[in-house]
């Protein structure tokens, strides 16, 4: 995730801003920069790569001033470059904005600018934003910034600088946070409290819809409107540890609230402005070339191989082609079947996995167009695939994968109804539904996590035990087989996820009594199915912990307790059903007190075969 760190006082900004970026290194990002108020103007000074790399170049040229803004920057839209680096400025070189989050309508505004003459250097959005301030700029740089964010669709923290007015820093926040830190005679904005904690603890965190402007000597706060605040300051008592998860205990834990974040990003600007379709720009297949498809392999491993087995069924369901999901490290050895009409999706959270991206090499070697869904621009996955679809989760700093996870269901989604779209497999107004329903995904998932306490219980009472399985039908397998992942890998407490029909084969023979059984029952076809099942494990001894769909009534009398996520789309049930049992392993990992961001023998990133 990108980090924003601002000042304007009376020391040095240049060191002050260095440092708070320093504090943010830990979130992970790809570049970094400066905008420095200098003797000079308006100064930028951007690197590619570690901030080191930025240290080396002010080491040569300084950015001597009193007020300045500075960005760590995760990329989104176009890859890692000093160019593509913020802060961005416009072509008059008087104005420099920092931005996290994104522009949905960034194509639209940068079409109009450039009918206006404005000329762009970058591939990012935010490039945008800092034209779309200079052609609103009428003497009043505050003006000038509500009038622009009037404009803007999506999420975002912006700090904005002008040389017309250079005692002033203004600060947005909209959909991403920010927060202003409060000194004597100087003050700060930062996207997180560590970039500021060695220098002040008095902050205002600002809300969605507010802005700050801020000089040497104040802090004036007010809406977009331009309506003024009054607001105490927050005391912030965190230790840098703690500031660091965002007052989280972990990040695992952190990352799985920012969910709702992750899935409104991913969608952004890939759902049209009426919400009945999807537009995929970064996929660059012609109709035809998505027409002489006949075949889908998806390819990934560990918990983006689970996140390949739910976009199976959605390609399935929605575009009527047939899908193999297959683990990468056993795909290339068994001689696959990959012909010019193979379409093959390589799932990765870093797009560094070594298995995934040799057998990425193989399907191309054979002939095949490669999607690749990553959450890293510019890995090594997004540079050898032919269209990469980027999952905006922001960097998963936990091992176990959760956030990562979620969105590359989101990607699932959105490709499945684009080749709907683009096959016309489905009905325009059925698409419309699903898409309408994506939409709500976010606020079900805020849900679930209100009540994400309810999961320590559960999560006490699994901890002691030393087996369980987890059990499900149709896509609520799917779901089972992370929920086990995820509890083995950082519980360490054995599970088996199997398919709730197939116990009967065999299995049932370890089911005895008080054995744990995570029993889903959330598809409503299957639902009678399932709840026979549980019944065969109840019947054994089996102490049941059931999900199912809100407004089901009786589950409750099949298993020993239940809970209730909220309803959507059975097809769509997977990034709701999979957050309860992410919390159930976070809290069954504390309660064994393990190492929760680090698991034993695990790597976030193998890039060993
Ligand atoms: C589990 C986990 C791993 C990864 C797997 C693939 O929580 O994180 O199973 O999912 O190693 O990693 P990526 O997605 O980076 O290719």
């Amino acid at each position: 995730m990108c980090g924003i760190v601002g000042y304007v006082g009376k020391r040095n900004s240049q060191n002050i801003l260095i440092e708070g970026l320093k504090k943010l290194e830990y979130r992970g990002y790809d570049s970094a920069g400066l905008a420095v108020f200098t003797e000079e103007g308006l100064q930028i000074k951007k690197a590619k790569g570690r901030l080191v790399n930025l240290e080396n170049k002010l080491d040569v040229e300084p950015l001597n001033g009193f007020i300045g803004i500075g960005h760590t920057r995760w990329a989104t839209h176009g890859k890692p470059s000093d160019v593509n680096s913020h802060p961005h400025t416009d072509n008059s070189q008087k104005f420099s904005v920092v931005h996290n989050g994104i522009i949905e309508n960034y194509v639209a505004l940068k079409e109009e600018l450039t009918a206006l003459g404005h000329v762009f250097v970058s591939e990012t959005d935010t490039e945008v934003i800092s034209h779309l301030i200079a052609s609103l700029y009428e003497g009043d740089i505050v003006k000038a910034v509500q009038k622009a964010v009037t404009r803007m669709h999506g999420a975002f923290a912006l700090g904005v600088l002008t040389e017309y007015e250079p005692d002033k820093l203004v600060a947005v926040r909209y959909s991403s946070p920010l927060i202003i830190g409060v000194g004597e005679g100087e003050n700060f904005i930062g996207s997180d409290i560590p970039a500021i904690l060695e220098y002040t603890r008095n902050v205002y965190i600002l809300n969605d819809g507010e802005m700050a402007v801020l000089t040497k000597d104040g802090v004036e706060l007010m809406t977009l409107e331009g309506n003024f605040i009054s607001r105490e300051l927050f005391y912030v008592d965190w230790d840098i540890i703690t500031a660091e998860k965002a007052g989280f205990d972990h990040f695992m834990l952190k990352e799985i609230y920012e969910q709702p974040k992750a899935y409104r990003d991913t969608m952004g600007s890939r759902i049209d402005e009426s919400g009945t379709k999807v537009v995929l720009n970064e996929v660059k297949m012609t109709a035809e070339q998505v027409k002489s498809i006949q075949q889908v392999h998806i390819i990934a491993c560990g918990t983006a191989y689970h996140a390949g087995l739910v976009g199976k069924s959605i390609i399935e369901k929605l575009a009527r082609i047939p899908v193999e999901t297959d683990v990468a490290s056993e795909y290339r050895y068994r001689s696959p079947i990959i012909t010019p009409n193979t379409l093959v999706i390589v799932v990765s959270q870093s797009g560094e996995t070594a298995d995934t991206l040799a057998a990425l090499r193989e399907a191309k070697r054979c002939g095949a167009r490669v999607v690749a869904i990553t959450n890293v621009v510019g890995s090594s996955v997004a540079r050898e695939a032919d269209d990469v679809i980027v999952t905006w989760a922001g960097p998963e700093i936990a091992v176990a994968s959760t956030k990562a996870y979620t969105s590359q269901l989101i990607a699932f989604y959105l490709f499945g109804l684009y080749l709907a779209q683009t096959l016309g497999s489905q009905e325009a107004e059925y698409i419309a539904s699903v898409v309408s329903e994506l939409k709500e995904l976010p606020a079900k998932v805020e849900q679930i996590l209100e009540q994400g306490e309810a999961f320590k219980d559960w999560a006490e009472q699994v901890a002691s035990h030393n087996n369980l399985f987890f059990i499900g039908r149709g896509l609520d397998y799917a779901v089972a087989l992370e929920g086990s992942l995820k509890l083995k890998e950082i519980s360490y407490i054995h599970s088996e996820a199997y398919p709730a029909g197939e116990l009967k084969h065999g299995t049932l023979a370890l089911i005895e009594e008080g054995v744990p059984v995570i029993a889903l029952a959330i598809q409503d076809d299957l639902f009678e199915k399932t709840v026979s099942n549980i019944k065969e494990v109840k019947a054994r001894g089996a102490y049941v912990f059931g999900l199912h769909a809100e407004g089901e009534t009786e589950l409750v009398k099949a298993v020993d307790q239940v809970f209730s996520i909220p309803h959507t789309l059975p097809l769509l049930s997977p990034a709701l059903s999979v957050v309860p049992l992410q919390l159930l392993a976070y809290y069954a990992s504390l309660a064994r007190g393990n190492d929760v961001d680090k698991p034993r023998n695990l790597a976030k990133s193998v890039t060993v075969e």
